[in-house]
């Protein structure tokens, strides 16, 4: 089985970003702990702060991956092409969001992405990866 991970903007700088909402752990650092816990499957991880490349990874894991955890970050709240990328692929999608995007400024309660996507989970922080990947592996 193949998950595939994406990250949007400014995860890239998680650990040292805002800590008090994001925490002090690097995505770096809590993968490996990611992939020890589900050895059996292979995790892809990519990471961009670029909308386009984002959509491109999404088109290439989208006809080949079982699964997809996907925290767009910023463009959540803005990109109509991510939420039509989602629809236009065959892997499903669950939207990650390590903060509760729902308890901060009104505009982090809109998404493009959540309509298209299979489910999405916020505020539980980085164990959210793990719920969604757990979700993929017994819905596959
Ligand atoms: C985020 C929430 C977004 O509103 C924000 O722009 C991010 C991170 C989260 O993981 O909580 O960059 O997606």
């Amino acid at each position: 089985m193949k998950i595939a991970i994406i990250n949007g903007p400014n995860l890239n700088l998680l650990g040292k970003r805002e800590t008090g909402i994001y925490g002090t752990m690097s995505f770096e650092e809590f993968l490996p702990s990611l992939k020890k816990k589900f050895a059996h499957i292979t995790i892809s991880y990519f990471q961009s702060n670029i909308e386009g490349e984002l959509i491109t990874e999404l088109q290439r894991v989208g006809f080949e991956a079982d699964g997809i955890v996907l925290n767009p970050a910023g463009y959540t709240h803005t990109s109509v092409a991510i939420g039509d990328a989602i629809a236009g692929i065959k892997a499903p999608v669950v939207e990650v969001h390590i903060s509760n995007v729902h308890a901060r400024e009104d505009f982090r309660k809109l998404s493009h992405v959540s309509a298209k996507a299979a489910g999405s989970i916020f505020g539980l922080g980085l164990k959210g990866y793990e719920l969604a990947i757990e979700y993929l592996v017994s819905n596959k």
